[in-house]
């Protein structure tokens, strides 16, 4: 081990870590509010490299740092010699020389590791085509400043079994909640990530059914029917139609049940203009809370 602190899967980090950065979003989240401005990360440097689009993730991590009075250097896989085949080992051990963590999001989670495996610097996943950690850190933050600990809550996921899907999953080992997934036959979750989960103490129950998934919710989640990089997998409205959130589905949830979507949404689709601009979702607290997630997860690579 390099003892160096990747935030590459919650699966892969103790969940005191976990906590222990939860907690510091929200005390920084707190004193960003009351308008403290400390720079624990000046003179440092994040490089992010980009292999599909973002919104979210590219801007919060900017200003996160910024914040913390450091900077970020934007890449894109195309616009490198990556895109010209220099390996992901060569493009690890350059970086290294210059930046001081790399953030990277990319298609196959192999690339990740293998960035992760060559960089002597903190890499952290912004997405892949398997999870996405981040997006759960600031949904986990959510939940608990709406309704308190997560643990011993039922989280109910209805949709596509995709990325995002697979870090809830992870959470729920780490975060001690149960998980009810319903997906349409043929876009289940991976099943590693559900025997991990149930593995390492995660209650996961899988259905076809949206209204068995979401009975007695504490919380709703879905997510876009095709993701990015898996247009290959696309399928259509009359697969995911059942899965959509919509105000009959919501009803079947507990009365207070949070709407979650980690953004962007297709409104019409996997979820109504109804439920998304309803009293019950918080997407937008997400949004916001992957700046604060984030730069807790920064502090804990970094050591600041
Ligand atoms: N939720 C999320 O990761 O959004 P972006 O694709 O805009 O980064
Ligand atoms: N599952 C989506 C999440 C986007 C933030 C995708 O991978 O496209």
């Amino acid at each position: 081990m390099s003892g160096i602190r990747h935030f590459t899967d919650l699966s892969a980090i103790p969940a005191a870590d976990l906590r222990g950065m939860l907690d510091d979003a929200a005390a920084r989240k707190a004193r960003l509010k009351a308008g403290e401005r400390s720079k624990p990360l000046d003179g440092k440097v994040l490089a992010m490299i980009f292999d599909k689009p973002s919104t979210r993730t590219r801007v919060s991590f900017d200003v996160g740092m910024r914040q913390l009075g450091g900077e970020t250097i934007m890449l894109t896989g195309t616009e490198m010699q990556l895109g010209r085949s220099e390996t992901i080992a060569d493009t690890a051990k350059v970086l290294s020389r210059y930046v001081d963590a790399i953030m990277i999001r990319t298609t196959d989670h192999a690339r990740l590791l293998e960035l992760t495996e060559h960089a002597t610097v903190p890499v952290i996943n912004g997405l892949t085509d398997d999870t996405h950690p981040c997006q759960i850190m600031a949904d986990i933050l959510t939940f608990e400043e709406h309704r308190g600990p997560v643990a011993g809550r039922t989280i109910a996921w209805t949709g596509d079994g995709n990325n995002v899907l697979h870090s809830w999953l992870e959470a729920s080992a780490r975060f001690s909640f149960r998980i009810n997934v319903a997906t349409p036959q043929g876009s289940e979750p991976g099943e590693t990530y559900v025997q991990w989960a149930r593995a390492n103490g995660g209650a996961v129950s899988l259905t076809n059914s949206a209204e068995d998934a979401v009975r007695d919710a504490d919380c709703v989640v879905t997510d876009c029917w095709v993701s990015m990089n898996q247009e290959h997998r696309a399928r259509g409205h009359n697969v995911f139609g059942p899965y959509q959130v919509n105000g009959a589905l919501m009803a079947r949830a507990k009365p207070d049940a949070l709407f979650m979507h980690c953004l962007p949404a297709h409104r019409g689709e996997e979820v109504t203009d109804e439920v998304i601009d309803g009293p019950n979702s918080v997407v937008f607290d997400e949004a916001e809370n992957r700046l604060h997630a984030q730069k807790a997860v920064l502090a804990w690579c970094l050591g600041a």
